[in-house]
């Protein structure tokens, strides 16, 4: 697939999501909480999670489609992107990375105050789950409850909230490889890991198709986060919609304070290898599209 291709693929598909996850969030929520809602999850970012779910959906479903599936999909794409955003929402407090600019926009605590930063956060992880549950479509039971497995892991101690802890923790702390790589895989891998797996479960996945798209998941997570490191370094603030800087700032253990730019990049390179061997590993046709954004992912400058 060329970029032209990956490009068209995925202005049809943020149209869909934006426009799902402008008409899931009420903006009626009370006492000013549905506009900061608003305001952390629409119009901005790259939305790649909910396209990784999209596109995990398309290589199961092998060119068909499926009403309820197609619907299941597009609810757990919009779900996991509210549960990014209240990561945003949350990660750049004060008592977090205390960060002003998100998205090129005032951060939501900037913005609407803490109290109500950490009320959206805590409204879009319910709404995530909301969405995965409704209780007046076709979607069956059994994947509505393995979406919210997934997530729920995704999600929780095991998964981002426990990496966000463990970075938290490590400030100023020189970490070693595994350690850092353990943190990356959880703050964010496992978010955008669990998209993937997702998408899979909207479909009908073989042992060895669900075992290769963990493998592309898993390493298309850390290549994410070593990516994030680097650009922080090299990419500047208004490129970046977000302070750049801030990980040497903060003293943060990142990629590039353990392995120096040059092997962090390179080592990003092997993890799109490792991520595209294990595409290939699933035996499915139509995983061009996770092909390209896998590339996208590694080879971004924002
Ligand atoms: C930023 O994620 C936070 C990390 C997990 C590294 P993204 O780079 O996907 O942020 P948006 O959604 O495009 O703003
Ligand atoms: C964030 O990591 C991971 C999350 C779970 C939000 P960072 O703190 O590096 O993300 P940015 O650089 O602020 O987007
Ligand atoms: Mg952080
Ligand atoms: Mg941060
Ligand atoms: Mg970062």
């Amino acid at each position: 697939m060329t970029p032209a291709e990956l490009d068209q693929w995925s202005d049809h598909g943020l149209v869909v999501v934006e426009n799902a996850l402008s008409r899931w969030i009420s903006p009626e929520a009370p006492a000013g909480l549905g506009e900061a809602m608003r305001y952390a999850v629409l119009d901005g970012g790259k939305r790649l999670r909910p396209l990784l779910v999209l596109a995990a959906r398309e290589a199961v479903a092998h060119g068909t489609t499926d009403a309820a599936l197609d619907e299941a999909a597009l609810r757990a794409a919009c779900a996991v992107e509210l549960i990014h955003a209240y990561s945003l929402v949350h990660d750049d407090m004060p008592c977090m990375d205390n960060d002003v600019l998100r998205r090129g926009k005032p951060t939501v605590h900037v913005q609407f105050g803490e109290a109500q930063a950490l009320l959206a956060g805590d409204a879009l992880q319910a709404l995530a789950f909301a969405l995965l549950t409704p209780a007046d479509t076709t979607i069956p039971d059994g994947v509505q409850a393995r979406l919210c497995r997934l997530l729920a892991a995704a999600a929780g101690h095991a998964g981002m909230a426990g990496g966000q802890a463990i970075d938290l923790a490590s400030v100023g702390r020189a970490l070693t490889e595994d350690q850092l790589r353990h943190m990356h895989r959880l703050k964010t891998g496992a978010l955008l890991e669990g998209s993937v797996m997702m998408g899979a479960a909207c479909g009908a996945a073989t042992q060895q198709v669900w075992i290769g798209l963990q493998r592309y998941g898993q390493a298309l997570g850390l290549a994410f986060q070593v990516v994030d490191d680097i650009l922080d370094v090299i990419a500047d603030s208004a490129t970046l919609g977000k302070t750049a800087g801030k990980d040497a700032a903060n003293d943060k253990p990142t990629y590039v304070s353990l392995l120096g730019l040059e092997e962090a990049k390179s080592y990003a390179q092997s993890l799109l290898r490792e991520a595209l061997d294990a595409l290939h590993s699933t035996g499915l046709t139509h995983t061009q599209t996770l092909a390209a954004l896998a590339e996208r992912v590694v080879n971004r400058n924002t």
